[in-house]
């Protein structure tokens, strides 16, 4: 029983599952997205009527066509959301004009010093011409917004810009006066959620039928990419500071839920944040990598979270920037005083330690008890040890501390408190414990060597007490970036040559705005700040950079943009060693932060970048062994891949990484001068002149292994430099089928 209960925290802990969990009894009929790639209709009531005649003979009559789609997607690309049963799925699947089709699943969220940590501080206290040259438009596709939230006043900001197609949707507690100059778009879209998981009214749970946020995930993550500048904000004194986005005074298209590409591209947004994960399927089968291809032929980038499975992401596409999730160098400490005046010091930042975020005075010392020593009638030590409701017996909790073990995700503080039990050691599990936990009653969780300690104490003395301190922020505390253990990694599952994730951003124990509304996450307290964790918080960051890079090179392609975040990077953490994992403390590789930590300031001006466009991509999916016709309907363009196809390992992609080597492999990249920088880069053994802005050349790296070698994953990286001015590198991977030596020629 223990071990089961055990099985599911774990499950629970590390998708973050925060969403209801779909009901998947049997039943044959599922919500499926009809995807055919771009279309040359002259109207949306064109492709809405060719979608109920493409359904319809499946169907059974235009009527149950009719009826059965629930969404249509007729801007940027052609496809409709239905109600199937499996067979008519797969009869729409054998239909010629569709590309694939798939079960429409629901996304996971990937759940400020950050900024300043970053190097992006100096910042002039208002939002008017904060590093930026010219308007940025963001669209955020999350859990919408609290557009009451400081953080989206619009003080400085100019009128909207003209180019912007988009719309302000009203709706329940949601008026079109809640947009203003920051939020100059919102949308909602429940129809898909509803469909799979019946209407929003059976959950229980608040919600707004409006762009309104009730969970403080998107309002999180829309403050973090370009929240306006507010002074002194904290989380009861937590994390206490000014809160801002990375780019304060671009502006906010918010599109509450995925089925919002279509929609984000023909309003004219510049950058796409969207924090949601999806399984792993091929590109043409996930409604995030189609959405996203779609913007970046529109020259919009698509910044998105890894994933916090702590396995394999699922962000594998070249066209997304793929963002990891690591540490900042602030600490929060709870200590325990015992009541022989020893303190346990509680780092909430070290490997194997514990951590909570505190706010709680509690002004004497109390008896400490360990659970297992507190058992009820008929449990046994081991069950009462996790602290479940109903295994502890009231009359030996009251008015102490309770040692738990666990994960702190059970409510185990809130069974204390109703035994009457007034604070909270916690044990994580396996050393793994969940940041930013929030309690009810004064609680912090130990490592393992402040539990021997307590262990000890406790053992020996007669009375033995203990006091928990409220929670302490301390900045520039630690080794940082470190690689939070839940972010997802590498290698690539669908295109190995191309190393994923693509950059790592900070992520844990972010403050940003918040949705007073949802209090399951503050232990029931109503807050507009809060600290969370997770790749949600980190692809939010990658995007206000992305904004910065945008307003200052308005110009500047997706994948120069990408280029420009990835090149500038850094495999170094503040104390100028690698990166290292915060799970084991080893050194972290590629696979884990691809080309580094984001390093905004510099990404501005990269010096070179590599570039690809829409028809590259077109090369490199002729490479993956998809059908000619499935590319030609994703891109809309006739296809002829060439024969042999040039190798996915030759995408102009700013990292290099080679799967499957054998013996030795030639990569080709190149690099471009973007207009407006004027280049000279030396490189050994050779040089590349760079005459004019505009101009781009190509170079060749050989790698050759040696023969006596066994498969094994070596990694290194590839620095372009002119004097000390630019500094333009690419991580490298290659998986040696025979070898083990590379050298470079
Ligand atoms: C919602 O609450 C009602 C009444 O308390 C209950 O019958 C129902 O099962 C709950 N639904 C969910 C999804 O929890
Ligand atoms: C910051 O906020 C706290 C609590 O809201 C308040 O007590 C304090 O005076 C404020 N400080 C400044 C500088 O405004
Ligand atoms: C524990 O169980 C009691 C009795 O069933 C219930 O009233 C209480 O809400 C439960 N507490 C928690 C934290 O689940
Ligand atoms: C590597 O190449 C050699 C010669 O081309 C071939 O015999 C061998 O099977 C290859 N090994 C792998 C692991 O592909």
């Amino acid at each position: 029983m223990e071990k089961y209960a055990i099985i599911t925290i774990i499950i629970t802990l590390f998708f973050f599952n925060r969403y209801a969990v779909a009901n998947e009894a049997v039943s044959i009929t599922k919500l499926y997205i009809v995807y055919m790639g771009e279309h040359s209709y002259p109207d949306s009531n064109w492709v809405i009527s060719s979608n109920h005649e493409l359904l319809a003979p499946v169907a059974g009559s235009f009527g149950q066509a009719k009826e059965a789609i629930t969404y249509h997607y007729h801007k940027s690309f052609r496809g409709f959301l239905a109600k199937l049963t499996t067979d008519k799925a797969q009869k729409l699947r054998e239909t010629e004009s569709v590309i694939s089709v798939f079960e429409s699943k629901t996304n996971q969220l990937h759940t400020t010093h950050s900024w300043d940590f970053l190097g992006v501080d100096n910042v002039p206290q208002n939002n008017a011409n904060v590093g930026s040259k010219s308007d940025v438009i963001v669209g955020v596709i999350d859990t919408g917004v609290l557009p009451e939230s400081e953080s989206f006043n619009d003080n400085g900001l100019g009128p909207v810009p003209k180019r912007f197609k988009g719309v302000c949707v009203a709706g329940d507690q949601f008026t079109v006066n809640n947009c203003n100059r920051k939020i100059i778009g919102a949308r909602i879209y429940s129809k898909g959620y509803e469909a799979v998981h019946g209407p929003l009214e059976s959950f229980n749970a608040t919600f707004f039928r409006s762009p309104r946020d009730s969970d403080g995930h998107g309002t999180h993550t829309a403050s973090t990419v370009s929240g306006s500048v507010v002074n002194n904000v904290s989380l009861f004194g937590m994390a206490s500071g000014t809160a801002r986005g990375g780019m304060p005074n671009a502006r906010l298209a918010i599109y509450k839920r995925v089925a919002a590409f279509d929609d984000a591209i023909s309003d004219g947004v510049d950058i796409i944040s969207i924090s949601i994960g999806s399984s792993p399927e091929g590109f043409f089968d996930d409604p995030i990598s189609i959405g996203s291809f779609h913007a970046f032929k529109k020259g919009i980038l698509v910044s998105t979270s890894a994933g916090n499975s702590g396995f394999a992401t699922t962000k594998c596409a070249p066209w997304l920037l793929t963002v990891a999730a690591s540490s900042i160098d602030r600490e929060f400490n709870s200590n325990v005083q015992l009541g022989n005046s020893k303190i346990l010091k509680v780092r909430d930042n070290a490997k194997f330690q514990g951590s909570s975020l505190n706010p709680l005075k509690m002004d004497k010392f109390h008896r400490v008890i360990f659970a297992r020593d507190a058992s009820a009638a008929g449990v046994t030590a081991g069950e009462a040890s996790l602290c479940f409701n109903g295994t502890l017996d009231h009359k030996l909790i009251k008015w102490k501390i309770v040692v738990c073990s666990g994960f702190g995700i059970d409510n185990p503080d809130v069974v204390v408190r109703e035994g009457g039990g007034v604070g909270m050691i916690l044990i994580p599990l396996f050393g793994l414990n969940e940041y930013s936990s929030q309690y009810v009653i004064p609680t912090t969780a130990l490592g393992t060597n402040e539990l021997q300690a307590l262990q000890n104490y406790v053992t020996r003395s007669k009375n033995p007490t203990a006091k928990i301190s409220p929670t302490k922020t301390i900045l520039k505390a630690t080794r940082a970036p470190k690689m939070a253990f839940f972010s997802s990694i590498g290698p690539n599952t669908i295109t190995p040559d191309i190393i994923k994730p693509d950059i790592t951003a900070p992520d844990v124990r972010i403050l940003a705005a918040w949705s007073p509304v949802n209090i399951e996450l503050t232990a029931g307290r109503s807050v507009d700040y809060n600290i969370i964790s997770g790749t949600s918080m980190a692809c939010p960051h990658a995007s206000g950079i992305a904004a910065m890079i945008k307003s200052h090179h308005p110009s500047w392609s997706p994948s120069a943009i990408k280029s420009a975040i990835m090149t500038t990077a850094n495999a170094m953490d503040n104390a100028k060693r690698a990166i290292l994992e915060d799970s084991s403390d080893s050194p972290a590789s590629p696979f884990n932060y691809g080309s580094g930590h984001v390093n905004p300031i510099a990404a501005l001006d990269p010096g070179l970048v590599y570039d690809f466009g829409s028809n590259d991509l077109i090369e490199f999916l002729c490479s993956t062994r998809a059908y000619a016709t499935q590319i030609q309907m994703l891109t809309g363009t006739k296809i002829t891949c060439k024969s042999p196809p040039v190798p996915m390992y030759d995408l102009n992609y700013p990292s290099i990484g080679v799967a499957n080597m054998n013996g030795s492999v030639t990569v080709v990249r190149t690099l471009d001068s973007p207009a407006g920088v004027k280049v000279k880069a030396t490189v050994k053994p050779k040089q590349l002149k760079f005459k004019e802005a505009g101009e781009n050349m190509k170079f060749g790296v050989t790698f050759v292994a040696d023969k006596t070698s066994h498969g094994s994953l070596v990694f290194g990286s590839l620095t372009w430099s002119s004097g000390n001015k630019y500094k333009v590198r690419i991580p490298i991977g290659l998986n040696l089928a025979s070898a083990i030596q590379v050298r470079g020629k």
